[in-house]
């Protein structure tokens, strides 16, 4: 087979990359244990509301500086724990994250943080973040959800202490 010069260099070029790709993603994905936020715990959909820690929402010291926030969201509401749907952060706390839904897809995110999941019926999303700016946060929904979608939001507090 005959090949242009610039043909094989082309092809070396594509073949390298595809190289250099699967190695960077290889090592971050085994060796720096870098991944997607999980969602590999699973619930029946159907009693989340009287699974733990979803019985029971909202934001529970577990530390010094740490605390877990757990979350339910349904069609078209957050269950933060209060009807003010409002969550109060200790400015610089380390926040585990837990949410999960009771019927459809929902989204997850803290706009302004790198808190951004997917909710999915069935399994639980966790993220671990650290809140270090104090002001207020919009926890909104990011995947169309249904008529109700633009309303359904909370808010995170991020206060000095
Ligand atoms: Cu829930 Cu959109």
């Amino acid at each position: 087979m005959n090949m242009h010069k610039y043909e094989k260099w082309w092809l070396l070029f594509g073949s390298g990359t595809l190289l250099i790709f699967l190695i960077v993603v290889g090592i971050s994905a085994f060796y720096m244990g870098s991944k997607p936020p999980s969602c590999a715990v699973t619930l029946d959909p159907e009693s989340v509301r009287d699974t733990a820690p979803f019985d029971e929402p909202g934001l529970k010291q577990i530390g010094d500086n740490e605390y877990t926030l757990t979350i339910v969201a349904s069609a078209f509401d957050y269950d933060v724990g209060n009807p003010e749907k409002v969550v109060e952060i200790p400015k610089g706390s380390i926040v585990h994250v837990s949410s999960t839904t009771t019927d459809v897809i929902h989204g997850f995110e803290i706009a302004g943080t790198n808190v951004n999941m997917m909710l999915e019926p069935g399994y639980v999303s966790t993220y671990t973040n650290t809140f270090k700016n104090a002001g207020t946060y919009t926890l909104v929904c990011n995947e169309y959800c249904g008529v109700g979608h633009h309303l359904m939001a909370a808010t995170i507090e991020v206060v000095e202490e």
